[in-house]
């Protein structure tokens, strides 16, 4: 398939990831449009990518295979209220913001082929993961142009949409976990003794490569661990730190918890 064109509705962090990404996949500027709440916003980007980026909901809309909603949930009324008469059937809306369900999108835009999907920051690098939902009137061929643009950073999955709040925790908000890992290792490694530029070096890629390893791998993470564990060891010494201290419940409790404010944000975030 190629290149859907593609309008980007919000173009934060997110957006602008995707807008990046989008062009290093082999998108033309002419391909896609921005849209910015600030027109000092569109001017920066516009100059920076070359991608045309105004200030109109409607007008980037317009005509575009592909509309992807990409502001805060408590935005999204406001943006679907703004692109509701300029959309026609043929046109696939991809909202990305957190909570917001498949059934209030589709009764505020009925009839419009809709994709509720849940990227992660990772996309900057072209290492994104995606989840996605297809609503009640996205036929195969429009969850398939989604997740063309959507696969361009990164992998896609299609799930049912009662799964996206759970996801939103794990991969959507996933990168957070690895990052806060990754400050409070290199906080202890300079406990240990170990200077700040080789504790950041030591942590960095340690996370990169035992994310490849788990990549390549065909051991689970569990198999992979006990590879570096051996009994009375120094990991065995950590693991038994890390347990007794209630790392997994712990953890357990940050996705629930990342999961439930994915649903509250969802049910304020729209109005019909
Ligand atoms: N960041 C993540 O890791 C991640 C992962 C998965 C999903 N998401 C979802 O993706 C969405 C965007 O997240 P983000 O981190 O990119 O947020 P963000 O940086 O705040 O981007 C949202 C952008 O939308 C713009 N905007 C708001 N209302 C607008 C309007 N009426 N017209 C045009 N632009 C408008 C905002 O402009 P202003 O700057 O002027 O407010 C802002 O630049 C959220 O719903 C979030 O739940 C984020």
């Amino acid at each position: 398939m190629d290149h859907p064109t593609v309008a980007i509705l919000g173009a934060g962090s997110l957006g602008e990831i995707f807008a990046r990404g989008l062009l290093r996949a082999g998108w033309a500027p002419d391909d896609l449009v921005l849209v910015t709440r600030r027109a000092e916003r569109a001017s920066d980007l516009q100059k920076e990518t070359a991608i045309s980026s105004i200030t109109s909901l409607a007008a980037g809309a317009e005509g575009r295979e592909v509309v992807i909603i990409s502001v805060k949930p408590n935005d999204t009324s406001t943006v679907v209220s703004q692109i509701r008469e300029c959309l026609t059937p043929d046109q696939v809306v991809v909202c990305l913001a957190a909570g917001v369900e498949l059934a209030t999108l589709e009764s505020a835009l009925p009839g419009q082929p809709i994709i509720r999907a849940m990227p992660n920051t990772p996309s900057a690098v072209d290492l994104g993961m995606t989840a996605l939902a297809a609503g009640t009137s996205a036929s195969n061929a429009h969850i398939a142009r989604a997740r063309v643009v959507l696969g361009a950073v990164g992998e896609t999955i299609e799930l049912s949409e009662d799964l996206l709040d759970a996801v939103t925790a794990v991969s959507g908000t996933g990168p957070a976990y690895v990052f806060l890992l990754a400050e409070a290792l290199i906080e202890a490694a300079i406990r240990e003794g170990l200077p700040h530029h080789a504790a950041e070096k030591l942590v960095y890629q340690t996370i990169r490569g035992s994310g490849e390893l788990l990549f390549q791998s065909d051991k689970s993470a569990f198999r992979l661990r006990g590879q570096v564990t051996s009994p009375g060891g120094t990991t065995a010494a950590a693991m038994h730190v890390l347990e007794e201290g209630g790392f997994r419940a712990l953890m357990e409790d940050a996705v629930q918890s990342a999961a439930n404010r994915s649903r509250e944000l969802g049910k304020r975030a729209i109005d019909t």
